[in-house]
């Protein structure tokens, strides 16, 4: 069986939260695409081409808390804008969207680029305040140390740059169910995802 939920949205929404819990519910598979730009961004930090980096990415490029820090989610942002950069990591995002059993990608393109097809398409928002708090908390419950108006500017550049870019831009598919999720908990969030997804699978 091939289902695919396309969870789209800007920086620090919630997207991580609701995708892991979908997948965790309907026993998906889950790819967070933002890791996939993190760890090309993580190469180029260490001066190695961006392109280079893309087409020669492994799994275990993919692991490891230093992919979380601002640093690198600028550089992710940044190499993001590259078509070509994008491009070499197109045909990975499919195969995974098109295992058997299932599969739940998060991301910023996922409803309008990756997967056009997908049996359900999230986006997923929440007012940039919200976002950089939450983002605020979990950096500082890793010990990080940060001012929340860092964070903010950093959630905010990361957006523009995000949504105004050529290739890709976020935005949400038109067909995607919104979920504004700045008054509600995350369990609340999670419970309202599932059930856009159990009424789609029918
Ligand atoms: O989801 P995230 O915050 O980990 O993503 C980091 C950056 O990667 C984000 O600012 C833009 C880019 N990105 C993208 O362009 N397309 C995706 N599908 C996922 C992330």
């Amino acid at each position: 069986m091939m289902f695919t939920v396309a969870i789209d949205g800007p920086a620090a929404a919630g997207k991580g939260t609701i995708s892991k819990a979908v997948a965790a519910h309907f026993g998906f598979a889950h790819l967070d695409t933002g890791l996939l730009y993190r760890a090309v961004g993580a190469k180029v930090l260490h001066g190695v081409d961006p392109l280079e980096a893309a087409q020669t990415l492994e799994p275990i490029d993919l692991e490891g808390d230093h992919l979380r820090t601002p640093e690198v989610a600028q550089a992710a942002s940044k190499v993001a804008v590259d078509p070509d950069v994008r491009a070499a990591l197109v045909a990975f995002q499919r195969q995974f969207a098109a295992r058997d059993g299932g599969a739940v990608l998060d991301g910023r393109d996922i409803g309008t680029v990756i997967c056009t097809g997908a049996d359900v398409k999230l986006f997923v928002t929440a007012s940039a305040q919200t976002r950089a708090r939450r983002r605020l908390d979990e950096l500082n419950a890793k010990g990080m140390g940060l001012e929340f108006a860092d964070v903010l500017a950093d959630v905010e550049a990361r957006d523009a740059r995000d949504r105004d870019r050529e290739t890709a831009p976020l935005k949400p598919a038109q067909d995607a169910v919104l979920l504004d999720t700045s008054d509600l908990s995350a369990q609340a969030a999670i419970a309202r995802a599932i059930a856009i997804v159990a009424a789609a699978r029918g």
